[in-house]
């Protein structure tokens, strides 16, 4: 099959980020065995960051989580792990607020008909409210996670991280443990950044390639220099919505970086430490800061080695002390790492709030 139709994927008029209707999919296996990493691109205007899918070892088969778009590609590279490990029984939607892990999830449920179907509770479709089975979730064999069971809890451990009501819908994320490798698995909780860039990025450079430029005028040609700075802006872009130093907007290039943005890139990234995202911090836990205190000191009581987010960098080795400071460092309430960069969160957030759509902050 050509490249073109093995990266085919057809929904992508549901959510339309870059890259589009061509999707890549590179699989890394994170644990022998044991746990693999299906990463695809995903982004607005060029603004891509990979997406990451879970796929566990079960005793009765594999466990997806979070599903990213299943891609002819995508597919073939599920079945092959198929082949040796048993089948996908199980798919889990982790967040009722993540727009980008729901748009694959139904075309997911459906190529593996013989899957149960785990969602996060509180699924809301905005702008209107839909049922589940409107948006192409199989009413048959979905299930609430938490309110209708757990699947495998002899082998996992599952946590909740919220509700956090928000003004169309709930924020929730449903984090998972898996004994058997330590590994905690969480959505959008919490990330963790480094100057390591994604192999899909390095394979398909031209989003860095665009942000690496100080112009519209200058060639987007390919050298180390600019894909550093290409990936450093690239995460201050999707971390920060738009990033404090980013000056003016123009037409055909619409960024220009002022100096000093390279601090801001450290301030985040801290060699890849695990934290809180950024824009959680701001946007859904001003209101309910201590459901976050209280989700980190929940996973710090279990014996985890290792985190593994849906974003940036994975595996990420931690343990309970690593969770733990990080509870203590929010119980506080350390000035977030990205200060001035948050500054247009924080527009965002009162503006929300003067609207009406999200509840009025914790005083
Ligand atoms: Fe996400």
């Amino acid at each position: 099959m050509q490249a073109r139709h093995r990266e085919y994927w057809g929904w992508w008029p549901l959510l339309p980020l870059y890259p589009y209707g061509r999707r890549r999919t590179l699989r890394r296996e994170l644990l022998a065995g044991q746990l693999w990493a299906f990463e695809q691109l995903q982004g607005v205007f060029a603004v891509a960051v990979p997406i990451r899918m879970l796929a566990v070892k079960l005793r009765q088969g594999l466990l997806l989580y979070a599903p990213v778009a299943p891609t002819p590609e995508c597919l073939e590279l599920i079945r092959e792990l198929e082949a040796n490990h048993g089948p996908v029984v199980t798919i889990v939607h982790p967040t009722a607020s993540g727009l980008e892990h729901k748009v694959a999830v139904p075309a997911m449920a459906r190529a593996f008909p013989g899957a149960e179907l785990w969602v996060a509770p509180g699924q809301w479709s905005f702008p209107l409210r839909l049922p589940l089975s409107w948006l192409g979730f199989p009413a048959s064999r979905t299930r609430v996670l938490f309110e209708q069971g757990l699947p495998h809890s002899d082998q996992l451990d599952w946590l909740p991280l919220g509700p956090v009501p928000l003004g169309p819908g709930p924020f929730f994320e449903a984090s998972l443990f898996h004994r058997a490798t330590g590994s905690l698995l969480v959505t959008d909780g919490l990330i963790a950044v480094s100057d390591r860039r994604p192999e899909l990025l390095e394979l398909d450079p031209r989003p860095l390639l665009f942000h690496g430029r100080e112009s519209g005028a200058e060639a987007m040609d390919d050298c180390e220099e600019r894909r550093v700075k290409g990936w450093r802006r690239l995460v201050l872009f999707s971390c920060y919505l738009r990033p404090r130093a980013v000056e003016q907007v123009f037409n055909r290039f619409p960024f220009r970086w002022r100096p000093g943005w390279q601090r801001d890139f450290e301030a985040i990234s801290r060699q890849g430490a695990l934290q809180v995202a950024p824009i959680l911090e701001e946007l859904v836990f001003p209101r309910h800061r201590y459901l976050m205190a209280d989700w980190l000191r929940r996973c710090a009581q279990l014996p985890v080695q290792q985190v593994i987010p849906a974003h940036f960098e994975a595996p990420v080795a931690a343990n309970s002390a690593t969770l733990l400071a990080l509870a203590e460092a929010w119980q506080r309430g350390d000035e977030p790492l990205g200060g001035e960069n948050l500054s247009l969160l924080r527009q965002l957030n009162t503006r929300l709030e003067q609207l009406g759509l999200v509840p009025m902050g914790e005083s």
